[in-house]
């Protein structure tokens, strides 16, 4: 039993059953024993891989995405180039090794602004980008005044969800419990939420998802670009139309387990619900752009075209594996359908890169 495990027993014998999202908030981010918060949780070591881990090309074009972006706006300055939730470091670094090379006048302009709640992934960001002076925030609250580039991937997933179970006539939030049978955590029904009926004639039992922390980021981040310019891009594993049953998923050591096993020693996530956030970017004044496919997205952005120059100057065995990162980005069934992109700009902003359905490689 991991030491969260054994708190959460404790808490749930004292104060009762905690919600999925008191679970998934204490899994990932309590104070001692939270996954992002001990150990090394991106990346080869951690419990998966992300795309910036897989290719350099990942973090290569999203610097671009960001580059061109700024110039198409007039390239403003001062600007915050931002990113939530930065890992390891590897997109930043990969990101602005791009930038410099590619437009040395953004690189110079920029400020930049990393969004971190791990303080051992904040260390492993630090060592990164050593020579490119980030400063370190809690929230968006604290980010200098003034248009921003943002780039946020697989930020939003590690959100703690809500869920409700809709039985009976009315709508329940999902619990967790000590089953008493088998004296294992396990999934229950709490009590019905009130002035919850809901519609008896479609009443079959299902798992219904909410994410407020996912729409709490994407309105800040959309009101600010309403405000102030520039733009967002958000990249996640998701869905594109409205979908129910329940989207947690734990995995450690590269292997899907079961989400209430060994409570912070597991990643655990959720799938994003791009039509919502979406929307909740629109009512804030920003304009969304996509979803789009990450695999269209990146050959938008000009991956098969960075792939060749890579392989050009590759040996054999490197020339297998960039093949192999580039597919595994792209292909629909690897991680190029199932992660989705999600521009978002203030009023009257160009059109970012990536999202224009006939759009030439070269044009970033
Ligand atoms: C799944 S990892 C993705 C890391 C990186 N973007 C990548 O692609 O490799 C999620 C990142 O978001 C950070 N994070 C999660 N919740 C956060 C929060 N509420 N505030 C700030 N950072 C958070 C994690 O510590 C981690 O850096």
């Amino acid at each position: 039993m991991t030491p969260l495990e054994a708190e959460l027993r404790d808490r749930i014998a004292r104060d009762g059953p905690v919600t999925v999202t008191e679970f998934m908030a204490l899994a990932l981010y309590h104070p001692e024993h939270g996954y992002y918060m001990t150990g090394e949780p991106v990346g080869k070591a951690g419990a998966f891989i992300t795309a910036p881990e897989i290719s350099q090309m990942f973090g290569e074009l999203l610097g671009l995405w960001a580059a061109a972006q700024w110039r198409a706006m007039g390239a403003p300055e001062p600007v915050s180039l931002v990113e939530l939730g930065p890992g390891r470091g590897t997109l930043m670094a990969d990101a602005l090794r791009a930038i410099n090379q590619a437009m040395p006048g953004f690189a110079q302009d920029l400020s930049l602004h990393l969004v971190e709640t791990s303080p051992v992934l904040r260390t492993q960001q630090a060592s990164a980008l050593a020579d490119h002076a980030p400063a370190w925030h809690d929230s968006l609250e604290t980010l200098p005044d003034g248009p921003m580039l943002l780039l946020a991937n697989e930020f939003l997933d590690a959100l703690p969800i809500q869920q409700f179970i809709r039985a009976e006539g009315q709508l329940a939030e999902r619990v967790v419990i000590v089953d008493p049978a088998t004296d294992q955590l396990a999934f229950a029904t709490g009590r019905a939420l009130p002035y919850s009926a809901v519609d008896p004639g479609q009443d079959a039992p299902m798992i219904l998802e909410a994410n407020p922390a996912a729409n709490g980021w994407v309105s800040t981040v959309a009101r600010r670009l309403a405000e102030q310019g520039g733009a967002a891009l958000f990249i996640d594993y998701g869905y594109t139309a409205p979908q129910t049953g329940s989207t947690l998923q734990a995995v450690a050591a590269h292997q899907k387990v079961d989400p209430l096993h060994q409570p912070g020693e597991a990643d655990l996530t959720a799938l994003v619900n791009f039509p919502e956030i979406a929307h909740v970017a629109g009512q804030e004044g920003a304009t969304a752009h996509g979803p789009r496919g990450q695999g269209a997205f990146l050959r938008n952005l000009g991956i098969e075209a960075r792939r060749d120059m890579l392989l050009a100057n590759a040996g054999e065995s490197q020339a297998g594996e960039i093949q192999s990162a580039c597919a595994r980005l792209i292909d629909p069934d690897q991680m190029g359908t199932l992660f989705q992109c999600l521009g978002l700009t203030g009023p009257g902003a160009p059109l970012p890169p990536g999202f224009a359905p006939e759009e030439s490689p070269e044009e970033i």
